[in-house]
């Protein structure tokens, strides 16, 4: 919460609608299509069977508290499992979990003993806490510490439970540019050489291509 105040009056505000449309240039610029990262075997391989969808959808449907902006699915995080076998992933902002499905999903087809470590903060008056996360299945929980905190705490208990040298990162929590600004640097400094770093969203602002 003094986090949220302290952002209202910094200066300088980093979310004008011209900075915005400039970040949006750039990554439209950038853009490139999944096949040049030659994963379209493995996300074919994405094939969550269908009681764990089920379970999903039932779930998502139950949660009526607004707490949403997942989907599923889009692959990349699943193929990149599967396909560099890695182990050590990190993600920031879970929502009701289908990212987090994801990971788990392909964790366990990988057959590896991978881990996930999740961070949230269910924003303080909505009630959202208890359906953080809420369309993994509970099968797909033993790979998985969840940790609903803000990222400005969560994150250092994360990176306690994984240890440096992370695989893969999937950044998907704060956008602004400040809470940007202020995670990327802890969470590259921990990212193993040759591990990747995906950021969510990152035309809202311009601190992905500063940072
Ligand atoms: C876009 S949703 C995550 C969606 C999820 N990765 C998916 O694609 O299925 C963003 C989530 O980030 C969380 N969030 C926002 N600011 C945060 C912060 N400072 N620390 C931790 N979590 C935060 C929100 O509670 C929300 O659930």
């Amino acid at each position: 919460m003094v986090e949220e105040l302290a952002r209202k009056f910094r200066k300088p505000h980093r979310g004008s609608k011209a900075e915005q449309k400039s970040a949006t240039d750039r990554c439209h610029g950038l853009a490139m299509s999944l096949e040049k990262f030659l994963i379209n075997e493995e996300i074919e391989r994405i094939n969550i069977p269908a009681h764990l969808m089920t379970y999903a959808w039932e779930r998502e449907h139950e949660n009526v508290t607004g707490l949403g902006a997942g989907g599923p699915f889009e692959g990349l995080l699943g193929s990149l499992i599967i396909s560099k076998n890695y182990k050590k992933i990190l993600e920031t902002g879970v929502a009701t979990g289908w990212t987090s499905l994801e990971v788990l999903w392909a964790l366990g087809e990988s057959g590896n003993d991978g881990v996930l470590v999740s961070t949230d903060m269910p924003y303080p008056t909505k009630n959202f806490e208890k359906w953080v996360g809420c369309v993994v299945p509970p099968d797909l929980e033993k790979n998985w510490v969840l940790i609903k905190k803000p990222d400005r705490f969560g994150l250092f208990g994360a990176l306690e439970n994984l240890g440096n040298q992370l695989d893969l990162v999937h950044y998907d929590s704060d956008k602004s540019y400040w809470g940007r600004m202020w995670a990327y640097p802890i969470i590259w400094d921990n990212l193993r050489q040759g591990g990747v770093f995906i950021s969510d969203d990152v035309g809202y602002n311009l601190a992905f291509f500063e940072f």
